[in-house]
């Protein structure tokens, strides 16, 4: 995958504590260096001493038999995800900051596969990975939240500088209150004063900035730099891509099977990559099958990889395809957490997606409320905005021809309604007031349940005509 042969493996000096206790090195994944922890990797402002590359993969000396059993032990007696502390980038137990995060439900749901084998004649599997309950913030940003905390408390750092639209900042917030550290973080002005006050509720600091998310990162950048404190990594930060690896090691505990297609709203990519680095994992001990095919859905209002990918698969992917992105400056997307208008990691991720024989696409914003309607409805589940881009992304995929008979798809429910009550107000349609009993009309739940349909229909796949051309139906 992204990882070329390392020529050679030189051995950084030890830093801080012995490593007898140390049960993982970082490795470089452009000069294969090995570095010698954390400690090492933030004294290098989390890069590579070596070549300064900020892509760093976790690599574990957990012995295999001990990480066989960890789909099968009972839980350690530590809480949430940190079941599987053998295979997470902390060495002390006494180091771990949680909220119980990760272990959330994986549902079958069937009302997709229903629709999927009707109206398509594809059978398939479809589970939601319900990550919209999460403990500390209803979003899959706990669990990166959980790590880097405990990640940051084991290395003796006291504060901690992050930029973000909102999700991030609210986590961190919460969980580095927890582990005793100052968080500093910038959010952009646009941000409602509800974000700020869920960072700032903590007694944590947070600035809004007078501009857009490009400012909001360089002014983070630069008090970190000002301050000498460690700013939070990006897409390929290693901490974020240990966090959400556990979301595969609870396919592999739950399940029966593995999935064949995995979706997901798409913003940088980490939690593509980090399915990816799961299997890279635990594949060679047979614990899990070949990496699922990605599908990534952007929101057409910021999609900036999805038009990359469309124009390079209409050339063949040519030589160099993979360099080759728009950039879109205050990109007019409602959905903060997906408002990525500079695709940076797209060279490493769109190989990747090549490479698992995926997509990427792009979701009508405007139609997210009726994917979000219909969860409600079907399920008793509220999804947040970012996770209706990504169900959309089934739907999209159905209809291009990119779900197949017999695959089993796990489709990524990123955030619940907790984070973005706004869209909540967008998801209720009847807004009559009354004056007499004589205003309050009935209503059949069923007829309901034909309208949502019906509309999903009539909007979202009135493109199924061209899908089926393509499939020669
Ligand atoms: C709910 C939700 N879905 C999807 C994403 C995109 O994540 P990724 O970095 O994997 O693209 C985010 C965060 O950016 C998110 O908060
Ligand atoms: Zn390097």
């Amino acid at each position: 995958m992204r990882a070329p042969q390392p020529s050679q493996k030189r051995k950084i000096t030890r830093t801080g504590t012995g490593s007898a206790a140390k049960k993982f090195i970082l490795r470089c994944v452009l000069c294969g260096v090995e570095i010698d922890g954390f400690a090492r990797w933030f004294a290098s402002e989390q890069r590579c001493p070596e070549c300064g590359s900020d892509q760093a993969d976790v690599v574990y000396r957990t012995a295999a038999p001990k990480i066989r059993n960890l789909f099968n032990q009972p839980p350690n007696g530590l809480p949430g995800m940190w079941r599987y502390f053998d295979i997470l980038p902390v060495n002390d137990r006494k180091n771990v900051v949680t909220a119980g995060e990760g272990l959330v439900p994986i549902d079958r749901w069937e009302f997709l596969e229903d629709y999927a084998r009707k109206r398509f004649k594809i059978r398939c599997r479809v589970y939601a990975h319900r990550q919209d309950d999460n403990y500390a913030t209803g979003t899959f940003k706990d669990l990166s939240g959980s790590i880097v905390a405990s990640v940051l408390k084991e290395n003796g750092i006291k504060n901690f500088v992050a930029s973000s639209t909102g999700n991030t900042a609210v986590a961190y917030a919460r969980y580095l209150t927890a582990a005793g550290i100052s968080f500093y973080a910038f959010i952009p002005q646009k941000t409602s004063i509800m974000q700020a006050a869920e960072v700032g509720c903590f007694g944590q600091n947070v600035f809004r900035v007078k501009g857009d998310y490009t400012l909001t990162k360089e002014m983070a950048m630069a008090f970190a730099r000002k301050n000498k404190m460690p700013l939070a990594g990006g897409n390929f930060d290693p901490m974020r891509i240990e966090a959400k690896k556990t979301m595969m090691l609870e396919w592999l505990r739950l399940l029966d099977e593995f999935p064949t297609v995995y979706i997901q709203a798409l913003s940088g990519g980490t939690g593509p990559m980090a399915i990816a680095k799961g299997c890279r994992d635990l594949a060679p001990l047979g614990l899990c099958g070949p990496m699922p095919r990605f599908i990534l859905s952007q929101s057409s209002r910021c999609a900036p990889m999805a038009a990359a990918w469309k124009e390079a698969k209409k050339k063949g992917f040519p030589e160099g395809w993979e360099k080759t992105y728009p950039i879109y400056r205050n990109p007019q997307t409602r959905i903060a957490t997906l408002a990525a208008g500079f695709p940076k990691t797209y060279p490493v991720l769109a190989p990747l997606v090549r490479e698992s024989g995926g997509e990427i696409l792009a979701f009508d914003e405007d139609a997210t409320p009726l994917i979000a309607r219909l969860v409600a409805f079907e399920r008793s589940v509220r999804i947040g905005p970012a996770a209706a881009i990504g169900l959309g992304g089934f739907f999209e995929a159905l209809k291009s021809g990119a779900i197949c008979d017999g695959d089993r798809v796990m489709i990524n429910i990123g955030e619940g309604i907790r984070r973005a009550p706004e869209f909540l107000v967008t998801m209720f349609k009847e807004k009559a007031e009354v004056a007499s009993v004589e205003d309050c009309r009935l209503s059949d739940r069923r007829g309901y349940r034909a309208d949502v349909w019906n509309e999903l229909e009539n909007t979202v796949m009135n493109g199924k005509k061209a899908a089926d051309d393509r499939r020669g139906r």
